[in-house]
């Protein structure tokens, strides 16, 4: 079983390589988080008027719904501060921006009941992002924009982080689905037809674990880790921040996650930019990770 560690002072490295063993890191909130917090709130916040946005969906048609989104999320992701606040962030908590670079932020929301469960609202079934063409040394970070509860939140699912599982990640390149894929999803508001990496097999999900922290706390955890959204059975809107980071020593060395079932190809390395200047990876790193990655044993 993996552990949790909570505000610890181990230094990056360290917390790299426990990560890649299946470890979760959470921070409790900072300046640079509590901005980009802040930043999401006021964003939804105008988006939804006069409605909070947690509450916002019980006042309008999914489709109306569905439109504000198409609308809201794409104005966070290319927000210039929001990219600033990540850099703080980053640094706040011990990263090296010369060495560390992540792709743009995503705001994600996740109705609860039974109001829209496709598109740009996706509910993931429990996956790795690794089946997604992530690399291996791929970090995720997530922050909850409004208060959260075990509820509306993430599920982890220690028990298949050295277990492999059947899945369709075969079939997925993320070249492919980045022309094909995206453009399509503000047109599925209840039904989504789009083909995703998903497992093969039934799984044991219980028990699983799920981390709550107040808004703008921090959670880390690998690209490898089989997570899932969880049912919202609350009354609220769960509002997300999440974005992904790499180390290129960590690229260039190897170091990372095992491959223990992934057969997907194409990378996402091409959307990651240097925290420090925002300049992208240079291109024959890229490029190596575009072939398959060959099975690794697990780490621990
Ligand atoms: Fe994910």
């Amino acid at each position: 079983m993996g552990s949790i560690y909570v505000d610890s002072p181990m230094t990056e490295e360290q917390r790299r390589h426990k990560l890649y063993g299946g470890d979760l890191f959470s921070y409790s909130s900072g300046q640079g988080s509590a901005a980009l917090c802040a930043l999401a709130r006021q964003l939804s916040e105008e988006a939804f008027a006069p409605h909070d946005p947690p509450t916002a969906q019980d006042h309008m048609p999914a489709e109306e719904y569905a439109g504000i989104l198409a609308d809201l999320k794409p104005r966070f992701i290319h927000h210039p501060d929001a990219k600033k606040f990540i850099g703080a962030l980053l640094a706040e908590v011990g990263c090296d921006v010369e060495k560390t670079y992540f792709d743009v932020p995503r705001l994600r929301t996740m109705a609860h009941s039974e109001y829209m469960k496709a598109g740009l609202a996706l509910q993931f079934h429990p996956h790795r992002d690794t089946w997604f063409s992530a690399p291996y040394a791929q970090l995720n970070w997530w922050l909850p924009v409004y208060e959260v509860e075990p509820e509306n939140s993430m599920a982890f699912h220690f028990n298949y982080f050295d277990n492999p599982i059947k899945n369709s990640s075969s079939g997925y390149d993320y070249d492919e689905w980045n022309r094909t894929g995206r453009q399509q999803a503000a047109q599925q508001i209840t039904k989504d037809t789009r083909k995703q990496p998903e497992a093969e097999e039934e799984l044991e999900l219980e028990p699983d674990v799920r981390v709550v922290t107040p808004v703008g706390g921090i959670l880390i955890f690998s690209a490898a880790q089989l997570h899932s959204t969880v049912p919202n059975t609350t009354d609220r809107t769960r509002f997300s921040i999440d974005f992904r980071t790499v180390n290129v020593d960590d690229l260039v060395s190897g170091n990372a996650a095992a491959n223990i079932d992934s057969g997907c190809t194409g990378t996402t390395l091409g959307d990651f930019l240097r925290a420090s200047d925002l300049e992208p990876l240079p291109e024959e790193l890229i490029d190596r990770y575009k072939v398959p990655r060959a099975p690794t044993p697990a780490l621990r």
